[in-house]
């Protein structure tokens, strides 16, 4: 993994460049297009700040991504300034971050980590519907129980049922008898075709599935079945803390990834990213998007180009070493803090390459949890886990306060 650091000047300059080639509202003769700068009320573009903030700038211009861009080179020619830039980072995404082959992926950049994932199981359903005369009620989504929301929100969109697996309590890796179990009785009762999510880290434990293990189980049985990455929180902390990782497109049987820039690169939000192997973002086609030049491809449709420049603009001003640094930090500070709460006997759960560290419930106090904010499990009832997630706001001097509080609502 490696890609160069820009100063802040190298990045403005390429940025500028970039909304050059774009379409521009202001001097161009544009009639047909539905979309204009942002109103000069409010977003006036004349303030001296913007000369120097490229994402400002970009959201003021206010470009238009709909579409592919890594797939279609025809995709709307407006903003095609922009638009370079959104498939020069989906390239440093899949083939630095993620060592993927040369020009051998596409993606986009989505609303969210959910968008990503539903855009992935919209893509396995019609594959398998369109390459294998699958029927609807044959193809099922699987992911473990501490999976994210999103997979049963897109089954659900998605009209295909769910297999639920129950993980271990303890270590919260998926049972090895239930995925057995689980699978066997999917099959017994009509469904042919797997949609498989494994996690680069959970919401609330920061686990990571056994990727091996599961899919050697999907390959051993020859069971026909795609897999997908939810890299939403752990897909810039993972692959910066784990040079071993099985998580990478080196992984044959990973087919796609999602990312998310508003959790762990701190963009703003709407900075989800989409990854998948060349080959596949043609099952998400609608051919219907005819007055969109380059077809659309993404569930979102129109979506503003300021959030790819955000996220390009994070990962150049880092560059690799700089990002393997500041995420190396944080998974230390986390298992300093495990330390200490070893030593005091806390029952927890955390993965050193991640910044999160699930506490048994029984050990936080309501008190303690709205002091420090801490985010439960569940809001319903009395809270099976509670987690602290170690980011640039979390500052040793708040987690030494909490240790002390911590230790005298223990006593
Ligand atoms: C593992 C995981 N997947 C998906 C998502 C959904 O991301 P978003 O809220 O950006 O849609 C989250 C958000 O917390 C997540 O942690």
């Amino acid at each position: 993994m490696y890609w160069e650091k820009l100063s802040h000047d190298e990045i403005t300059a390429h940025i500028d460049s970039a909304l050059e080639q774009n379409m521009n509202y202001k001097t161009k003769k544009i009639l047909g297009v539905p979309a204009s700068y942002l109103d000069e009320e409010q977003f006036y573009d004349d303030a001296p700040f913007l000369e120097d903030s490229p994402f400002m700038k970009t959201l003021i211009a206010n470009p238009n991504h709909i579409g592919c861009h890594t797939l279609n080179e025809d995709s709307e020619p407006f903003f095609k300034g922009t638009q370079k830039i959104e498939i020069e980072l989906i390239k440093l995404c899949a083939e630095e971050i993620l060592g993927g082959d040369k020009d051998a992926q596409d993606g986009y950049v989505a609303s969210g980590g959910t968008e990503a994932n539903i855009q992935a199981q919209w893509i396995y359903r019609n594959y398998f519907i369109k390459e294998c005369g699958a029927k609807m009620d044959e193809i099922a989504v699987v992911y473990s129980e501490d999976s994210h929301y999103s997979m049963p929100k897109g089954a659900n969109i998605l009209n295909i049922p769910s297999v639920v697996l129950k993980v271990d309590d303890d270590s919260r890796m998926i049972l090895q008898s239930d995925l057995e179990q689980k699978i066997s009785g999917a099959k017994q009762n009509g469904i042919k075709y797997f949609i498989l999510i494994m996690n680069m880290s959970t919401t609330m434990f920061g686990s990571v599935d056994d990727i091996i293990r599961i899919s050697d189980y999907f390959e051993e049985n020859e069971i026909n079945y795609k897999l997908h990455v939810d890299g939403a929180f752990g897909g810039f902390i993972y692959p910066f803390t784990n040079e071993e990782s099985s998580y990478t497109f080196k992984n044959n049987r990973i087919s796609s990834f999602t990312l998310d820039g508003h959790k762990m690169l701190q963009t703003p939000y709407g900075t989800g990213i989409f990854i998948i192997r060349k080959g596949f973002m043609e099952y998400a086609l609608t051919e219907e998007a005819s007055y969109v030049q380059g077809k659309d491809y993404t569930m979102c449709g129109s979506r503003s180009g300021a959030n790819a420049i955000s996220i390009w603009m994070i990962l150049k001003t880092h560059g690799s070493d700089g990002l393997k640094v500041k995420m190396r930090n944080l998974s230390d500070k986390a298992k300093s803090l495990c330390k200490k709460l070893k030593k005091l006997e806390i029952e927890l759960y955390h993965n050193s390459h991640i910044n999160i560290i699930a506490i048994r419930g029984k050990y936080i106090s309501p008190q303690l949890a709205k002091k420090y904010a801490l985010v439960p499990d569940t809001h319903n009832s009395n809270p099976n886990w509670y987690k602290i997630v170690i980011m640039d706001h979390v500052k040793q001097g708040v987690l030494d306060n909490f240790m002390i509080d911590l230790k005298s609502s223990l006593q």
